[in-house]
């Protein structure tokens, strides 16, 4: 596809393999509006970079409507860093950037790692597995889980409730997408809400006591605020990484002398994480409203105007990255934007590298002889791309 006005972000031709689109429409123009979503898309790496660093192009919440029915939705988005710009994002992202720090993040590698084996334990015996099911979804559930002080029996919750309220970022969302949304909010909103005051009346060491003291000390963050922080990071602290993880190892299985050269050599695995997330990454696009008329790349736009940055398209473009289809776990240097840029850049990074580069060489190491059993089962969704599941076989454990 060339022509933008024919680009539909519901198509599911699209949506199953976005990137002979992105390539047409980026050597068509690396900026363009697209009438039917009305949004300024940036295709090129160049343009999406300025949509992420731009201070005049804001992340600014409005509220869903109807008002009286998303409001459990809107609650949870309206306290958030991620739909805030100073001066509330600075403070909210200081607070929980200090739980953050407190948690010390390298720390964690030895409970990655553990976790990591015990999954591949569950599945070594057989010799198959779904990936994302055993592995991919359970790993960044538990350590953010764990992270934050989420019981362990109750974190099969998180995932579906997380489901239910991201789909809600989708271009093609249904209205009962939006009730199971509406309800997902209410149910994660009041479990958050009822742990965080446990933790206010028994402190834990942990980032939800964290974000509780924060809350009483009258200057940082309000009760509401940190339930939406709180849901923000167990939310945003895995719906990425499973599909990281899935779209990642579906790209070395289809490249397997890549699979071979991690396989000789593990400490290619930060590189390779890297590749991953530039090749095939889990988020695609990001919206911006500006907040004052602004020029970008040439094109002048109104303030209000909206804007989105693709960073599926821009992770392939030639003129940043030499040849830019090749998947190629030792491109170097690799400056993708799978994690954003500016001031919104991910908040978790070093956690999710530290998660895949420590789980990566595990699995290769513990599931010899990986391979396909079918083809992946694709998620369909444009803005989180993943799969909804990987069915593997491997020599199993005798
Ligand atoms: C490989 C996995 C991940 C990827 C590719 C990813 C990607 C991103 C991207 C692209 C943004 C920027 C959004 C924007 O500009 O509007 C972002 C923001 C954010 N991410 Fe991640 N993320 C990942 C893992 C995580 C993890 C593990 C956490 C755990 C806490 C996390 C927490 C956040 C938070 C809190 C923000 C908002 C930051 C802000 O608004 O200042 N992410 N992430």
């Amino acid at each position: 596809m060339s022509d933008i006005a024919e680009l539909d972000l519901r198509d599911p031709a699209f949506v199953a393999d976005p990137y002979p689109s992105y390539a047409a429409l980026r050597a068509q123009g690396p900026l363009q509006y697209h009438e039917r979503s009305g949004l300024w898309l940036a295709f090129s790496h160049e343009h999406a970079a300025a949509v992420l660093r731009e201070r005049r192009l804001g992340r600014l919440w409005r509220d869903r409507e109807p008002l009286s029915e998303l409001e459990p939705f809107n609650l949870l988005h309206r306290h958030q860093m991620m739909e805030n710009e100073p001066p509330e994002h600075t403070r909210l992202r200081r607070l929980v950037a200090q739980a953050f720090a407190r948690g010390h993040v390298e720390r964690l590698q030895p409970r990655v790692e553990q976790i990591t084996h015990e999954l591949v334990d569950a599945v070594a015996t057989s010799g198959s597995a779904d990936l994302i099911a055993d592995v991919a979804a359970p790993l960044p559930v538990a350590v953010i889980a764990e992270l934050l002080g989420v019981p362990a029996s109750d974190r099969p919750l998180l995932r579906p409730w997380s489901d239910a309220i991201v789909r809600m970022y989708e271009y093609d969302r249904t209205p009962r997408d939006e009730a199971a949304a509406v309800s997902a909010a209410t149910e994660f909103a009041g479990y958050v809400r009822a742990l965080l005051r446990r933790r206010r009346q028994a402190p834990h060491d942990d980032l939800l006591t964290h974000l509780a003291a924060a809350q009483e000390n009258g200057v940082g963050l309000s009760e509401d605020e940190a339930v939406a922080s709180a849901v923000l990071l167990l939310n945003a602290g895995h719906e990425a990484s499973v599909n990281v993880l899935g779209n990642g190892i579906v790209a070395l299985l289809r490249h397997p002398e890549q699979l071979d050269r991690l396989r000789a050599d593990p400490a290619l695995a930060p590189a390779a994480v890297e590749e991953m997330i530039r090749y095939d990454p889990p988020l695609h696009l990001f919206e911006r409203t500006a907040t004052a008329a602004v020029e970008l790349g040439g094109v002048r736009l109104p303030a209000g105007a909206k804007v989105a940055a693709l960073l599926g398209s821009a992770n392939r473009d030639p003129a940043v990255f030499a040849a830019p289809e090749r998947f190629d776990i030792t491109r170097a240097p690799n400056p993708h934007l799978g994690f954003g840029a500016g001031i919104h850049f991910c908040l978790g990074a070093p956690l999710a590298r530290l998660e895949l580069t420590t789980a990566l060489p595990i699995l290769l190491a513990r599931m010899p002889e990986l391979r396909l059993l079918a083809e992946p089962v694709p998620r369909l969704r444009f803005v989180i791309r993943g799969n909804q599941s990987i069915q593997v076989a491997f020599t199993p454990r005798r």
